[in-house]
């Protein structure tokens, strides 16, 4: 089963969005695997933000990061990579559809309230980063006896 990995940034928790994010992606019909509220370490922070390393906002971003606890997720789910981004939105709130969680809620791009995996592969990278195996629950025996 695909898996994503999502990160409520500190604005996002500061503004006491999480309860409604983790709403969105629930009721849409993904499963949450793994969740964890943590300070985040530098080293944590430009390890998973590494392909950004020369963009001029990269020191912003992981000092940001590393500022105020963040909310670590994996989701599981057909399709669940593209759709948590569609879910997200654009990366600049200010172009991002209404409906979606930057759309509705964000207006800075440096505040964007909430990160999702951009592939498949770099979701597996993430997760392995953020958690390891035995934080992360299986719903197989759930899905088998009480939903179908
Ligand atoms: S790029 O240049 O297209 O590869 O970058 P992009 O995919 O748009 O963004 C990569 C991550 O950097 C965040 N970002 C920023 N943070 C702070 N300030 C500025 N100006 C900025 N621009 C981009 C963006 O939100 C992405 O992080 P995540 O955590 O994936 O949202």
């Amino acid at each position: 089963m695909e898996r994503t990995f999502i990160m409520i940034k500190p604005d996002g928790v500061q503004r006491g969005l999480t309860g409604e994010i983790i709403k969105r992606l629930e009721q849409k019909g993904f499963n949450l695997i793994g969740m964890k509220m943590m300070s985040v370490s530098r080293e944590l922070a430009e390890k998973h933000y590494d392909v950004h390393r020369d963009k001029p906002f990269f020191g912003n971003l992981v000092e940001f990061i590393i500022s105020a606890p963040v909310v670590a997720m994996v989701w599981e789910g057909e399709g669940v990579v593209a759709s948590a981004r569609k879910i997200i939105g654009a990366t600049n709130p200010l172009s991002a559809e209404p409906g979606t969680i930057r759309g509705d809620y964000g207006i800075s791009i440096g505040r964007n309230l909430i990160h999702g995996s951009d592939a498949v592969e770099t979701a597996q990278r993430e997760i392995s980063l953020w958690f390891e195996e035995t934080e992360l629950s299986s719903w197989e025996a759930a899905l088998k006896t009480w939903i179908y």
